[in-house]
């Protein structure tokens, strides 16, 4: 049985829509994950996974509208990461059935690897970029 994700200072980035927005997004993992742990019916869990990739849909164009405004020179990249996370994710979310648990686990334990490895490299780069426009350092 997987485990709920702990939020700690090492998530945090220093940019703070950004950085509550991943709490955000750490908890509705969480949530759902909570739901695999106490056996909900498949319906519940469908449904935590479609809210999770509708928050992330939109905490993905949020960063993107802050990487515009700040003019960062990685946004390109940064975006495609975003676009084959959401690819990815909604094909597994096509293959899934209901009854499989081993299923959700799968999704859980893929979505907190890809949010690990994209917040503290591609994320983390971002927001020190715009933590010194902020301070008018860039
Ligand atoms: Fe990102």
């Amino acid at each position: 049985m997987l485990d709920k994700i702990v939020w700690d200072n090492s998530y945090v980035l220093g940019v703070d829509e950004i950085d509550s927005q991943h709490q955000h997004l750490l908890a509705l993992i969480n949530y759902s994950i909570g739901l695999v742990q106490k056996m909900k019916p498949a319906q519940e869990l469908k449904e935590s996974m479609l809210s999770i990739r509708k928050y992330t849909i939109w905490h993905f164009k949020s960063e993107e509208q802050l990487m515009e405004l700040y003019d960062y020179p990685g946004l390109v990249n940064h975006q495609e990461e975003h676009n084959d996370l959401l690819d990815s994710l909604k094909e597994q979310l096509l293959e899934l059935d209901e009854h499989q648990i081993a299923k959700y686990n799968q999704i859980h334990s893929f979505f907190i690897a890809w949010f690990g490895g994209h917040s503290f490299g591609y994320d983390r780069e971002m927001c020190t970029y715009i933590n010194l426009q902020r301070k008018g350092l860039e």
